[in-house]
């Protein structure tokens, strides 16, 4: 099976810590509360704690560590000036979400970013309309790094059984026999090109890992339960069970687009996956990446310095002269042939109660998202 980024799954989960109450207090928010979990179950290896200002400055100007291994977003922990200024390098603190201690870390750096160049080089833009730069503009401004180890880990009431580390992830690959994996990451409801592009890529390896990001997403994503039900659909009814595997990503989007399609392979090469899908325009926002950077961005990489093999996909859409969904690669006719919709254009139809084409959603998808949606403009209403 391929080896986690930097040769060692990492794991600082450890339940029977004792934690020491008197030690200072670090409020976290849910980003960083979910990059601990990253961080503490392996997902970011060869990570073990919040980035020191070396590797955070390796990573910002040369997407590496220090140590010269490809990585490409910050992991950070974020702390008031204030707070900065009362925590010395070498202590233990606690780290807080909602009064419970999750995790504690032994700081060995603070340190003052310069948020500017951050966005600038990690999203390319320091537009505050970009929702990857308004988080980080958002959060505080003195960053603490160091070891951590996470002591438990957050309540689940949605989707339990689908959050599953990689070693666990590894473990079910290897109990399958499969040995050549691809990981498809995903925020957005299923449609008819993601399915196109994932078995495309199936028929190729042994097995598909479907790995939907369930963190935090922009206001007007649509919510990761409602995701979830979709997937079940279609994985009841037009997925090969024994071949496809499901489960969840706890991390936050970002929204960074090529840097954050680098991150999401390497990650996935963590959870055991040996290739990893990247379509067009991944893990973008609006208009500040171009359709395939998230392609080229690893040219700037050695193959096997990134380890898992990079499957690019074209953007996909139904083409009716052809009668199948097709790419500009495979597909002669013109635009006015394709059924191509945007994201946006799909959400005020769903949110109208308006079915898309069946050629761009599968039918029983579509139902789900419009009740879902109803349902949730509804609770909001109450
Ligand atoms: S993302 O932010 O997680 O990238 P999304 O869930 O829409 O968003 O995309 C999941 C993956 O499918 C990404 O690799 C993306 O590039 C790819 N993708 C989405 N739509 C298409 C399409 N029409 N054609 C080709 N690739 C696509």
């Amino acid at each position: 099976m391929i080896k986690p980024h930097g040769g060692l799954l990492i794991n600082r989960m450890n339940e029977d810590h004792k934690i020491d109450e008197k030690h200072k207090q670090v409020q976290l928010d849910a980003l960083a509360l979910s990059d601990l979990e990253l961080l503490a179950n392996g997902a970011f290896s060869p990570l073990t704690g919040f980035m020191n200002e070396n590797d955070y400055e390796s990573v910002i100007h040369n997407m590496r560590l220090k140590n010269g291994l490809p990585w490409s977003i910050p992991i950070t922990l974020p702390v008031t000036e204030d707070k900065g200024s009362q925590i010395e390098v070498g202590e233990t603190i606690n780290l807080v979400y909602k009064n419970n201690i999750y995790g504690v870390m032994t700081v060995k750096d603070i340190f003052t970013p310069n948020k500017t160049i951050e966005a600038q080089k990690v999203y390319q833009t320091t537009d505050i309309n970009h929702p990857g730069v308004k988080k980080l503009m958002e959060r505080p401004t003195t960053y603490l790094g160091g070891p951590i180890t996470m002591v438990q880990s957050p309540k689940r009431n949605k989707f339990k059984e689908y959050y599953i580390t990689p070693s666990e992830t590894r473990e079910q690959f290897n109990q399958k026999g499969w040995e050549t994996i691809v990981g498809f990451q995903t925020r957005n409801p299923i449609h008819r090109a993601h399915e196109y592009i994932q078995k495309s890529a199936l028929e190729t390896v042994d097995g598909l890992f479907i790995h939907p990001l369930v963190g935090e997403t922009k206001p007007g994503d649509v919510p990761s339960e409602l995701r979830m039900a979709c997937y079940q659909i279609l994985l009841d009814h037009y997925y090969p069970n024994d071949r496809v595997f499901l489960s969840v990503f706890p991390a936050a989007m970002r929204y960074a687009g090529p840097r954050e399609a680098v991150f999401h392979a390497l990650v996935r090469k963590n959870y055991g996956c040996s290739h990893f899908i990247v379509g067009r325009d991944h893990a973008g926002v609006g208009d500040y990446y171009g359709t395939y950077d998230a392609q080229k961005i690893f040219q700037n990489f050695d193959d096997e310095e990134i380890g898992i093999q990079i499957l690019c996909f074209e953007n996909s859409f139904y083409c009716k002269k052809c009668e199948s969904m097709s790419t500009a690669k495979t597909c002669p006719h013109s635009k006015k042939d394709h059924i191509s919709l945007s994201g946006t254009k799909v959400r005020s139809m769903l949110r109208e109660g308006i079915m898309p084409p069946k050629e761009f959603s599968r039918p029983e998808v579509a139902a789900e998202l419009i009740e879902g949606m109803n349902k949730n403009v509804t609770e909001a209403n109450q």
